[in-house]
């Protein structure tokens, strides 16, 4: 067969085998359901009242019954169906387990179609207002059920952030008007949280009849199932946060800043974020609603740190679990560290290992060790306290603490103590801000950051050095070895070409990475993403399987589960002529506002990185490229395009960064995707620091870097020297051509980038 025949010629295929197609397929979305079991929280259960205990049970809120399945913009996913926790709730029925108070679920599906009717398919019944059922209605369904349960939703989607107001971050009037309506007749209310980012829980949680509180986040196509089982008790909620819940959004350590200006965002609360603010900061813990790391469960677990030694400046530390109580149900074990607080000052706690177990019955007990490398948690040294721009572990007592949450956890006996600083790994100073006037500490007190006039430079690159054959050299007899020969066949005109995103040739929505025809190189078709492939519906109804969206997904503390959603992803893609999935997306959640973290994975780099590597190991089983993104400190989406992220060395390298190196370092992606953002003054997709300097230089990634989509504004002739390989998904060739011409850019420097894309389309799949 003509090599890589699909990328050019989009032949249908059935990677399954016998015709049957992998996309969509009942043992994806079988995955899809147990993942979303796996991922959703239980956060408050007063009294036991889940699971439910049967009978009757009286359905509220539009989200019953159109499930949110994920966050919009390029993370969307067209699925056959989504189903619903009324779906779920029918299945149950059936079931015997439980049944529906049918008229109160009536009066929810008929206002459904009136508003379609009214507003059109097109117009999201999740925009609607959340209607309150009549009051003879509800006292009905009281004296009928024993229960109630209500959905909140929340949708947001990339290219917007979400508010501060009723209606996003608090509840919304109407959602009040409903809860204290059902609250007028029911004492035993469950409320399902059907969300993509932290709300404010804070009157649902105070709310003595709303007994229990799920949230069940945006979980994909099968949501509504898999809610259903944990709702019903054919599922124990295993679960944990990966994000701090706040009792109020102004609690936030970026709150104040986040919407300040459109131009930037200063970074002042530096390394503290999240969890490393909350458990830190003087009088912080007392602002917190859910903790990092919590999630309650049917049963009871009792964890033992059994043995903790060192070893290679390695640590582990063995544990014992135990269900203590009377349901099946899984464990996340989680290990903190505490270092000393030194010169440069520490986050009290930081994760630094977590194993969750399987399946434990009552009484059952597992046997767990956990490991880390001490030195993968030193701090950076950005102002040269001890050694500038060098990691160093502080001399003093590194503390351990085991158990199920940041707080939830005990003191380990063994502790490491260093009696001097060890300097772990000597850098370069990269990517320093310039504007950013002072940085937090742990005390919560603030120390003054050194300004400046941005400046920034680029490499001088060596020609490749190889030799046009005679005969013309095809791409489909290349390999790693003469790759250097075939770049040399290549005209200027065509190297420029290389360095630019084409039209797309498929149905997925996104453009295609170069290809060269005289040269039989093809155009390697593209496409999202974080929950699932994305196909747009007006490419003719493919429907492909949608996942739990990647904060979920972080919440199964499951990095196995991770890779299998990541593997059946990349098959769903490369049957349908896809090369590059356009996925892991690892931002850190800077902010519950921004409008993009569903598609992130959590507030802590560990998290991130370790789920990113998961999932990148999982794409790339199917010989289709990941692509890290979005490289990096795009923690926001308003103003996306131009908005400067101005933030320390040291956070960016311990929070900011450290996601990304963790991926690069254990998973090795094929692509990593540049930000819109810019990065303390440098666009990322131009900045040699970054991408020459610690993506290659220093963490050794090997693979190619593409540019986000359509950034407005940018300087192509310095994407190339800054090895920014591909500008997607159109480039400016005439600019490239003028700077060729006039020497700024040597044939060398596209020579670079046009290898690195080879390279990576070498590896790609060929069927
Ligand atoms: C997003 C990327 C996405 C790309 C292609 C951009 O708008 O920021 O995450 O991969 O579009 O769809």
């Amino acid at each position: 067969m003509e090599k890589y025949a699909s990328f050019k010629h989009m032949a249908p295929k059935a990677l399954f085998g016998n015709g049957v197609r992998a996309t969509g397929n009942a043992r994806h979305r079988y995955l899809s359901r147990e993942a979303a079991r796996e991922c959703m929280v239980l956060l408050k259960n007063t009294g036991g009242a889940l699971p439910l205990k049967g009978g009757k049970v009286a359905l509220f809120g539009k989200n019953s019954y159109e499930l949110i399945a994920g966050g919009g913009g390029s993370g969307t996913v067209t699925t056959e169906y989504k189903a619903s926790l009324y779906d779920g709730f029918s299945d149950k029925e059936k079931e015997g387990k439980i049944s529906l108070f049918k008229p109160l679920s009536r009066f929810y599906l008929d206002k459904a179609d009136a508003f379609r009717q009214t507003a059109g398919e097109k117009v999201k019944y999740i925009y609607a207002k959340e209607p309150t059922p009549p009051k003879k209605l509800i006292s009905d369904a009281a004296k009928a059920c024993a229960a109630a349960v209500i959905t909140i939703g929340r949708y947001s989607r990339e290219g917007g952030d979400r508010e501060a107001s009723p209606g996003d971050y608090y509840l919304g009037e109407d959602e009040i008007k409903l809860i204290n309506a059902v609250c007028e007749s029911f004492s035993d209310i469950t409320v399902v949280l059907n969300i993509g980012s932290a709300i404010c829980c804070e009157e649902l949680e105070k709310n003595k009849n709303i007994k229990a509180i799920l949230c069940a986040w945006q979980p994909g196509m099968e949501g509504g199932y898999a809610a259903a089982d944990i709702l019903c008790g054919d599922a124990d909620p295993c679960g944990k946060l990966v994000d701090t819940f706040a009792k109020d959004y102004k609690y936030y350590p970026s709150a104040a800043d986040y919407k300040k200006s459109p131009l930037y965002m200063d970074y002042t609360e530096d390394i503290y974020v999240g969890y490393r603010y909350f458990e830190t900061i003087p009088k912080a813990a007392d602002k917190v609603r859910y903790e990092f790391g919590f999630g309650l469960s049917y049963t009871t677990f009792d964890i033992k740190g059994v043995l903790a030694g060192e070893e290679d400046g390695y640590i582990t530390v063995a544990a014992t679990v135990t269900n203590t109580g009377k349901y099946d149900g899984k464990e996340v074990v989680q290990l903190y560290l505490s270092a000393p607080q030194g010169k440069l000052g520490k986050p009290a706690r930081e994760l630094c290992a977590f194993k969750k177990t399987k399946l434990l019955r009552p009484g059952e007990s597992q046997a767990l060790a956990l490991r880390f490398k001490l030195s993968d948690f030193a701090s950076f040294d950005d102002l040269g306290k001890i050694k500038k721009s060098a990691y160093v572990l502080e001399k003093g007592e590194y503390s351990l603490y085991l158990g199920a949450s940041v707080r939830k956890c005990e003191k380990l006996g063994f502790s490491v103590k260093l009696s001097k600083d060890i300097i772990c790994e000597k850098l370069t100073s990269r990517c320093r801000p310039f504007e950013l006037k002072r940085r937090m500490l742990s005390d919560g007190k603030y120390e003054k950051l050194p300004t400046g006039k941005v400046t920034f430079g680029f490499d001088k690159h060596k020609p490749l050095g190889g030799r046009a054959p005679k005969d013309t050299l095809y791409f489909e007899d290349v390999t790693e070895d003469h790759i250097n020969d075939f770049i040399a066949q290549m005209t200027d005109e065509e190297l420029i070409h290389m360095v630019s995103g084409t039209p797309n040739r498929t149905y997925t929505d996104d453009s295609c990475f170069p290809g060269l025809a005289r040269l039989h190189v093809p155009d390697v078709p593209t496409a999202d993403g974080p929950a699932g492939l994305r196909i747009e519906p007006r490419f003719g109804n493919v429907f492909t399987t949608s996942f739990p969206v990647a904060t979920a997904q972080a919440c199964s503390w499951d990095p196995e589960l991770v890779e299998r959603i990541g593997a059946a992803g990349a098959i769903e893609a490369r049957e349908n002529n896809v090369g590059i999935f356009l996925t892991p997306a690892l931002n850190i959640h800077r902010d519950p506002l921004c409008g993009r973290n569903f598609e992130y994975y959590s507030e802590d780099p560990v998290i991130a990185g370790t789920m990113a590597a998961a999932q990148v190991r999982g794409i790339q089983s199917q010989k289709t490229a990941a692509s890290a993104k979005h490289f990096a400190v795009n923690s926001k989406e308003d103003d996306r395009f131009h908005c400067d992220s101005r933030v320390s060395e040291r956070a960016l390298r311990e929070i900011y960064l450290k996601g990304f190196e963790i991926c690069v370092k254990t998973a090795q992606p094929w692509t990593v995707m540049s930000s819109y953002n810019v990065l303390n003054g440098v666009h990322t997709s131009e900045s040699r620091d970054l991408l020459q300097g610690i993506l290659r230089g220093e963490w050794g990634f090997s693979g190619m870097v593409t540019s986000d989509w359509n950034g407005p504004d940018r300087n192509q002739v310095n994407e190339v020297r800054a090895g920014n390989d591909v500008r997607m998904s159109r480039g400016f060739p005439e600019k490239l051509a003028e700077a060729m011409a006039s020497g700024e850019l040597k044939r060398a420097d596209f020579e670079h980038c046009v290898k690195r894309t080879l390279l990576t389309y070498l590896k790609l799949y060929n069927d």
